[in-house]
């Protein structure tokens, strides 16, 4: 419980960081117009707003504010008029209470709304921009030196600022000094994107460590980052199960690793502890001979929606696993269906889950797996992670 501040409040307007909020419970004594009222953004003209609705008995009456606008209405109303308000944010849901003096206290806890994208009707703002030079969009191709993108490269740079936006998300996960495995870097666009921006942008201390099979890859991903004097980034040749790194990682990420790699990827971030995974499967195969479910028998019948469920499950139990092992998992879109159909995005932040917790989401994982009969390699990778006392009798 902390005391509120009307500052934070405008920080996390001004940060594009409400998702929604309630005001309630009117002051004794107030001329009573409204008995509630909620907040949500709305895009306007290409351009963010907030939808203040307000509720009499009878009727509902809008009003579109900017955001700085928004910021006086909650001054002008919070604690002088309605005593409670419930915030969702990208990052906590807080709920705020006012005492006759007018002073508020604060509960926070984690979030449990997602953000709605607004981004179609947006102006975009991306985190890298196009119209400004960046020298790692610049040595791979992206951008021209002036910072025009290659009209063949769009696809690319879109991709890499939506996956910067889901890790600006985490960024309060992760402190100054952060080291990242990028488990099947490739050539890397994603690794010196995510290096680009913490470091230059960030300004965090960072330490990053592409790993891949192939060593041409690896090589010229070397050569560049050398060139770009990006000194705390470095590629190795190796396969992510026989990889072995004695200090601690902060991040694991995992984008687009063949079949099973994501599974092994997820083991190793569980073994080190990394406060952040971020893996977006590819090309699951594994499940597909495994599937049994006498009652879901239909879904097995034609090959093309079978091989849709197989991904479907293998999914939704690495989430789970990630679950019964503390954290707390996301699965979010990655990239719009227009650039590749590869796009669910497990995000697992540690948490300090409690035990009993734990052993609920191993339960339903356990029963998941019997549900469809199947043995997926996750279960292999982390069986020394559910302790045994997690296990039904
Ligand atoms: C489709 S690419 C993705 C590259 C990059 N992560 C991206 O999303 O743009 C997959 C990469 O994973 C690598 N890979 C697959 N299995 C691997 C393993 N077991 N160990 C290391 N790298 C692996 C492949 O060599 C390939 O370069």
């Amino acid at each position: 419980m902390g005391s509120y501040n009307h500052q934070d409040i405008e920080a996390l307007v001004l940060g594009d960081d409400l998702i929604f909020c309630v005001l309630s419970n009117v002051k004794k004594g107030a001329e009573k117009t409204f008995i509630k009222a909620d907040v949500k953004p709305v895009v306007l003209k290409g351009e963010l707003h907030y939808q203040v609705s307000k509720y009499d008995t009878q009727k509902v009456f809008h009003e579109n504010l900017s955001p700085q606008g928004l910021v006086s209405y909650f001054e002008e109303v919070l604690g002088h008029y309605f005593k409670q308000a419930q915030f969702y944010t990208k990052k906590s849901d807080l709920q705020v209470l006012f005492n006759k003096r007018g002073e508020g206290t604060v509960l926070k806890k984690p979030p449990t709304r997602f953000a709605v994208d607004l981004s179609h009707n947006r102006k975009k703002q991306y985190l890298i921009p196009e119209g400004e030079a960046c020298d790692f969009m610049q040595a791979l191709g992206v951008m021209d030196s002036e910072g025009k993108v290659y009209k063949k490269m769009y696809d690319k740079f879109r991709q890499l600022n939506k996956y910067l936006e889901f890790v600006e998300d985490v960024l309060p996960y992760l402190g100054d000094e952060i080291t990242i495995v990028d488990f099947g870097c490739g050539k890397a666009y994603l690794t010196f994107a995510l290096y680009y921006y913490l470091v230059k942008l960030k300004n965090r201390a960072v330490k990053i460590i592409g790993l891949d099979l192939k060593q041409d890859v690896i090589q010229f991903c070397n050569q560049i980052a050398v060139q770009l004097g990006y000194d705390g980034l470095s590629f190795r040749i190796g396969d992510i199960g026989a990889f072995d790194y004695e200090e601690r990682v902060d991040m694991v990420v995992s984008l687009h690793a063949c079949d099973t790699a994501t599974d092994e990827a997820i083991g190793k971030a569980v073994a080190w502890k990394a406060k952040v995974v971020y893996a977006v499967p590819c090309c699951q195969h594994e499940l597909f001979n495994q599937l049994e479910n006498n009652e879901m028998s239909l879904l097995l019948k034609h090959g093309v929606v079978k091989d849709k469920l197989a991904t479907i499950v293998t999914d939704t139990l690495r989430a789970q696993a990630l679950e019964a092992v503390g954290y707390q998992v996301q699965v979010l879109e990655f990239i719009d269906m227009t650039h590749t159909p590869k796009n669910i995005l497990i995000r697992a932040v540690l948490s300090d889950k409690s035990e009993e917790q734990k052993k609920l989401d191993y339960e339903k994982y356990q029963a998941f797996i019997n549900a469809w009969n199947v043995r997926p390699r996750i279960d292999k990778t982390l069986a020394v992670f559910f302790p045994a006392s997690h296990k039904p009798e």
